[in-house]
């Protein structure tokens, strides 16, 4: 979106237009386009609004009924953070005293927004002038927020505040970018501003590798689901414990894991397996789990753990193991046959199998369902059929 297309969605008639649209479906926004443009919209105002009238709908999974009353780009909206976790972002500085705090990568402002919701004041940046205007309209409900279209490391370094929070683009035209270094602004001179301001959280990519995280700092893994959406550096006072954690989050709440040991003892196969929550693996956090659930790794190399006795945590999936076999197609189509199962999920972790081209090959028949899990145990490979508890 460029800054003349935000002004004129920021217009009136661009935002009384957009609320008295119904509800998003992609069968009648083409005909509602044409109902508008016979009125006298411009062309330009209608495909606009109809864009918006999208987006508000896609945006619902991360800002609910927010999203009705908020502008977008798509990569702002691709790139925000989800409210619930904003929320929690904005908690660690008002947990610390803090008042004012600098953000300085606003996007469409989802972060900027939770801190303002919770009293705190925030002075955001914007690097991109539309998504700025997109901001500044999102965050109009709030007196003690203002946008700031500029390049926030120019200005913060003589600005006084008491927390600085910033979510790094993480891509460009050519993709996503996994080195933090690599990121605008980079991940070392956001940092840097610890000196003046020791308050610092970054939001990061989930790769970050370990070695990244400061000394001192806390990386916390998110999840959201089972799908791990971020990871925060939180230095300073807004660490709440010093080293990693995993923060689980499902529609019954969220849940935290925090440790120091990455170390399990090894087991061979008992009759439960746990699948630990991508959280919990990329921050380490698989032998602080084990320990945790009385289980051991099946392989030092592979995050599945074993236990002798089902165990109810939010930090891992569990599985009761029905039958273990070479990992071979024609026994483990055997076994399944042998089931009455039609239709298999398949596992795989450790092992080169494609699941989407092992499957045709089972050639299964059968009403059963079944789940496979494809690995390798003690360097074996191996297939196991399982039941989700
Ligand atoms: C990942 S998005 C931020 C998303 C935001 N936290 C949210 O939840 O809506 C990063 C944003 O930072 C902006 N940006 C990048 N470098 C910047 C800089 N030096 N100063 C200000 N903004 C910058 C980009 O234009 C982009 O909109």
């Amino acid at each position: 979106m460029d800054a003349a297309l935000a002004r004129l969605l920021t217009s009136s008639q661009a935002l009384a237009l957009l609320d008295a649209m119904p509800p998003y479906s992609r069968d009648s926004a083409e005909s509602i386009g044409r109902e508008l443009r016979a009125g006298g919209v411009a062309p330009e105002l209608v495909a606009a609004v109809l864009t918006q009238s999208r987006l508000r709908a896609d945006a619902g999974v991360k800002f609910g009924d927010f999203a009705a009353g908020m502008l977008f780009t798509q990569d702002g909206l691709e790139q925000a953070t989800r409210l619930p976790i904003a929320a929690r972002h904005a908690q660690r500085y008002r947990a610390a005293g803090i008042h004012e705090v600098a953000d300085l990568t606003c996007g469409i402002g989802a972060d900027a927004m939770a801190a303002a919701a919770l009293g705190l004041d925030v002075t955001a940046f914007e690097i991109d002038e539309a998504t700025a205007l997109v901001a500044d309209h999102n965050l109009r409900h709030w007196d003690g927020a203002r946008v700031v279209h500029a390049d926030a490391l120019d200005v913060v370094s003589q600005m006084e505040v008491g927390g600085i929070f910033a979510d790094p683009a993480r891509r460009n035209a050519r993709g996503r970018r996994h080195d933090p270094r690599d990121s605008s602004p980079a991940l070392d001179a956001v940092l840097a501003l610890r000196e003046r301001t020791p308050a610092v959280g970054v939001k990061v990519g989930p790769a970050i590798p370990h070695d990244a995280v400061p000394d001192g700092a806390e990386a916390e893994w998110v999840s959201v689901d089972g799908s791990v959406v971020e990871a925060g550096l939180w230095c300073g006072p807004l660490a709440t414990t010093v080293g990693h954690a995993a923060l689980v989050i499902r529609d019954n709440g969220a849940q935290r894991l925090t440790g120091s040991t990455d170390h399990a003892e090894p087991s061979a196969l008992t009759e439960y397996l746990y699948e630990p929550d991508g959280a919990v693996i990329r921050a380490g956090l698989v032998g602080e789990l084990a320990n945790r659930l009385g289980a051991g790794t099946l392989d030092p190399t592979i995050a599945y753990l074993a236990a002798p006795a089902p165990v109810t945590t939010p930090f891992a999936r569990g599985y009761r193991v029905l039958e273990a076999m070479p990992l071979k197609t024609k026994v483990l189509a055997g076994a399944l046959r042998a089931r009455g199962v039609g239709t298999v999920d398949i596992k795989k972790r450790g092992v080169d199998v494609t699941p989407e081209q092992l499957r045709p090959q089972l050639k299964l028949r059968g009403d059963e369902r079944a789940t496979v899990v494809l690995t390798r145990i003690a360097g074996r490979r191996t297939a196991l059929i399982v039941q989700p508890l």
